[in-house]
């Protein structure tokens, strides 16, 4: 697994929990406002405070206890802040925390901090909270908590200006307006990789049937309100079946509902996209179809793996590899397509892998060709393995890849470039 350092952001319940604060400088006296407000039961030890947090003691706001931090202080603690100004002694809370696994917020560079504070504010019972990307050394007190307070003040400007209201009012009246249904491509999973006019619709959307693929971490974002209806397909194991899906469609829609029906890639790419706009259209369903940016493309593009390169590639063939290559079943002409000199693209076909490559050999493409498998491509567990026909079948067991994964077969494989891209912004 990859190392994602990005933090998960929660609201704890602190109220009446105890929470260790160690060190009594300002720093301390800045964070504890936000824990009294929510009814925390705090602990501070240090050997001097500031004059506010002393007042704080004396006004039983806070415990007290004026000595240096010492081991098993954190025995029944929910959350601890090592904020002293010594990295030896923030060290030593860190890893006890650790230990005794609780949640520590640690206000210097050193590592060993497993949680952060957000820049946060409110807005008419909401809560805003913008946070760093990173919990690691450096997160507290480098230029990222400036900048989350920065967006923070700009955002509630922003809201108190008359906007927040604005969205609201406008959201209520779009979904009244919006009949039917949206067949929006959600591209590969990436959320950013959405269509503007996708993610748009989406936030109208009263009712989202949603795929495995597709960018699930947008579905947090969908209003409470909004019913999610989950249509997975998993290979070989739980699936909502099509007639099921089809059938939810037409009957929210008729019931006035704005169903998005969200889609991984491109709903016209393996989507089956063109059954359900069937369906809906039979229903008298009003149906619109928003395209993606579908994964057999965009995923060997992200991975630095053009499908076409001038004199290296003049064409590229998308097919499914669900089925082996000698099923009856498969309308795919594989001896035709092992012909070609360009690109091969094949989605659903990491079970065949082997059997793909070896037909495409038998009926006279180059063992030597390269083959690239781009894993839970765009997404942070991104893993991309290269090879050749002859040996990828071997070498995609050894590497333990599963779906969902492009496989793109063809010289183009080699344009991509040693050294990664620059990371997305
Ligand atoms: C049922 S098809 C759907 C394709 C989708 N409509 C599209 O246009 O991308 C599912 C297959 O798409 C491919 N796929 C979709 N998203 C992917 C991703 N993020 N990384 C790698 N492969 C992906 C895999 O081959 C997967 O088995």
């Amino acid at each position: 697994m990859p190392q994602v350092d990005r933090p998960y952001l929660a609201g704890l319940d602190l109220t009446g929990r105890r929470v260790v604060v160690v060190g009594g400088g300002t720093v301390a006296q800045r964070r504890l406002p936000p824990l009294l407000d929510v009814g925390a039961r705090i602990e501070l030890i240090a050997p001097e405070v500031t004059p506010a947090i002393e007042g704080m003691a004396g006004a039983d706001e806070i415990v007290w206890q004026p000595r240096r931090y010492a081991a098993g202080d954190l025995a029944g603690a929910w959350y601890v802040l090592a904020l002293t100004d010594d990295p030896e002694t923030n060290a030593v809370v860190a890893a006890e925390a650790e230990q005794q696994r609780v949640f520590c917020v640690r206000a210097d560079r050193g590592a060993g901090g497993t949680a952060s504070t957000p820049a946060s504010g409110q807005w008419r019972g909401l809560r805003i909270a913008v946070a760093s990307e990173s919990i690691g050394p450096g997160s507290e007190h480098g230029a990222d908590p400036i900048r989350a307070a920065v967006v923070r003040d700009g955002v509630l400007d922003w809201l108190r200006s008359g906007a927040g209201e604005d969205i609201l009012r406008a959201r209520r009246k779009t979904s009244e307006k919006l009949p039917g249904v949206a067949l929006v491509g959600g591209g590969p999973g990436d959320p950013d990789l959405i269509t503007v006019r996708g993610r748009r619709l989406l936030g109208q959307a009263d009712v989202v049937v949603v795929d495995r693929l597709g960018p699930r971490s947008l579905l947090p974002e969908l209003s409470p309100d909004v019913e999610l209806i989950d249509a997975t397909k998993l290979p070989r194991g739980r699936s909502m079946s099509q007639e099921a899906i089809n059938a939810a469609l037409v009957e929210h829609a008729l019931a006035g509902k704005f169903v998005v029906r969200l889609k991984g890639g491109d709903p016209y790419v393996f989507g089956r996209g063109s059954e359900e706009l069937e369906a809906c259209l039979a229903a008298g369903v009003p149906v619109q179809v928003v395209p993606g940016l579908s994964s057999a493309i965009s995923v060997p593009g992200l991975a630095g793996i053009p499908l076409t390169h001038r004199g290296v590639a003049h064409e590229a063939v998308i097919v499914s590899g669900h089925l082996p290559p000698d099923n009856p079943d498969s309308l795919i002409d594989w001896t035709a397509l092992a012909r070609l000199h360009g690109t091969i693209v094949v989605l659903m076909g990491v079970a065949n892998l082997a059997a793909i490559a070896e037909t495409l050999i038998a009926h006279g493409r180059d063992a030597k060709t390269g083959v690239a498998v781009i894993q839970d491509g765009s997404m942070p567990a991104e893993r991309v393995t290269v090879s050749s026909l002859a040996e990828i079948g071997e070498v995609a067991q050894q590497a333990d890849i599963r779906p969902p994964a492009i496989i793109v077969i063809g010289d183009v494989v080699h344009r991509r470039p040693a050294k990664p891209e620059a990371e997305p912004q």
